[in-house]
C-alpha cells in the first residue's frame, strides 16, 4: 500500500476498531468480574496454558502463548456469550438489491399488516433499508430461551 493508503486505513482503526475492542473487553472483563465461577474456571484455563512446556522443555515464547490462547475453547466459550449479551455494536443494515424481495416471518401466525391483511412474509422493493435489531436478537428468548438475559 501507498503511504496515503496506509493514513487513510487509520480513521477505520479509530472508527470501527477501537470503540469495539474496548468495549467488548470492558464488558467481557465485568461479566467475568460478576461470575466467580466462570472466572476461576478461565483463570485455571489460561494459568495451565502457562505453565505447559515446549517440546524443548523451555518456558513458552509469547507466539507459543499466542497459539495456545487461540486454541482454548473455554476462553473462546467465554468471549462469544459476553459479545452475545453486550454487543458492542448494538444494530446493522442491509439495502434490498432487487426490485421486489420478501422477508420471512418466523412466527407461523404471521403478522396483520396496515390494510387488514394477514401476511407471512414481509414484501420489500429496491433501496428499501433493513434495520438488523443485534442486540434484541441477541438477547431474544425465542432464540435463546428464557434465561437468555443471563451470562451463561
Ligand atoms: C470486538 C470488536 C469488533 C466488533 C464487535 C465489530 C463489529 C462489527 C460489525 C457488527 C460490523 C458490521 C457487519 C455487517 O453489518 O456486515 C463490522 C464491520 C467492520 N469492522 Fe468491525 N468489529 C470489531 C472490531 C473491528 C476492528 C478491530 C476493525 C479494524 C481495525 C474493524 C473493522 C471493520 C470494518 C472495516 C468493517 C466493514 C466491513 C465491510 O463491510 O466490508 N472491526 N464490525
Amino acid at each position: 500500500m501507498s503511504e496515503e493508503e496506509v493514513l487513510c486505513q487509520i480513521s477505520t482503526f479509530f472508527a470501527a476498531g477501537h470503540e469495539t475492542t474496548s468495549s467488548a473487553l470492558t464488558w467481557c472483563l465485568y461479566a467475568v468480574a460478576k461470575d466467580k465461577r466462570v472466572q476461576d474456571r478461565l483463570r485455571k484455563a489460561l494459568r495451565e496454558l502457562e505453565e505447559e512446556r515446549t517440546s524443548e522443555n523451555q518456558p513458552p515464547t509469547t507466539d507459543d502463548l499466542t497459539d495456545r490462547i487461540m486454541r482454548c475453547t473455554y476462553l473462546d466459550w467465554v468471549v462469544r456469550e459476553s459479545l452475545r449479551l453486550h454487543a458492542p455494536v448494538t444494530n446493522t443494515m442491509r439495502v434490498c438489491m432487487r426490485e421486489e424481495d420478501s422477508i420471512p416471518v418466523r412466527d407461523e401466525t404471521g403478522y396483520v399488516d396496515a390494510r387488514g391483511k394477514r401476511r407471512w412474509e414481509i414484501p420489500v422493493r429496491k433501496w428499501d433499508i433493513i434495520s438488523i435489531p443485534i442486540q434484541a436478537i441477541n438477547k431474544s428468548q425465542v432464540f435463546w430461551g428464557e434465561d437468555a438475559t443471563a451470562f451463561r
